[in-house]
């Protein structure tokens, strides 16, 4: 909260938040990108600020299957994975608006990537290896990563997913600093993407003249 003051004064974010709700009618605000990128930790606070539901497409999957997905994809594999989660996705953004974390694999999917598409406003959260390390060694639930040295899985991820995430209708970088800052940086480029930073612009420049925009 005291970041968010700190960035644009209360009114400002106020109005620019109830704004994006506006411009999004029924679409879903969703978080790709690879795993340990911060997608459910800064999903979960944006969907906060904007008083938006927000649905985690993993813990979607795990609820239908009944199964973790470690034991999905031990049981059936990855491939049976990845058909359940392209099912998922496309029922979930039929819920909006709301804010939707991804697997890191979903966009990968073409059919997934033309629904998103048509249903909702992309966001990747765009992180370094360094980043992405430090995030993922903290948990071990992510059967990608428990086979082979996670900084070559990752790398090779990075290689191959890269290109595609980057076809994202947003990009935001993903640093080592507090969620809340990345989520100011999503909300803002939100605002931008959508059309109505206007107001926000203008009504931090007749409040605090000379205040610069946060990039
Ligand atoms: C995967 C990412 C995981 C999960 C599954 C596969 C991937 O989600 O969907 O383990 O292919 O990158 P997170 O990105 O939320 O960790």
């Amino acid at each position: 909260m005291t970041l968010r003051l700190a960035e644009h004064n209360k009114d400002d974010r106020e109005r620019q938040l109830a704004e994006i709700r506006q411009s999004l009618g029924g679409r879903s605000i969703v978080l790709i990108g690879l795993m340990g990128a911060g997608k459910t930790a800064v999903g979960r606070r944006l969907a906060n600020w904007l008083n938006l539901t927000f649905t985690d497409a993993d813990s979607e999957i795990e609820e239908a299957a009944g199964q973790t997905i470690t034991e999905i994809f031990a049981e059936h594999g990855e491939a049976y994975f990845r058909e359940g989660e392209r099912k998922v996705i496309a029922r979930l953004l039929e819920g909006g608006p709301q804010v939707l974390a991804t697997g890191g694999g979903a966009y990968m999917n073409p059919e997934t990537r033309a629904a998103i598409k048509a249903r909702g406003v992309s966001i990747w959260l765009k992180a370094d290896l360094r980043v992405l390390l430090k995030r993922v060694g903290r948990r071990d639930h992510r059967p990608l990563l428990a086979v082979g040295d996670p900084e070559a899985v990752m790398k090779k991820l990075m290689a191959e997913r890269g290109p595609i995430y980057a076809e994202a209708d947003i990009i935001v970088e993903s640093r080592d600093v507090p969620h809340d800052v990345i989520v100011s940086a999503v909300a803002d480029a939100l605002a931008a993407k959508l059309g109505c930073d206007a107001v926000l612009t203008r009504g931090a420049q007749a409040a605090k003249p000379g205040r610069k925009k946060v990039q």
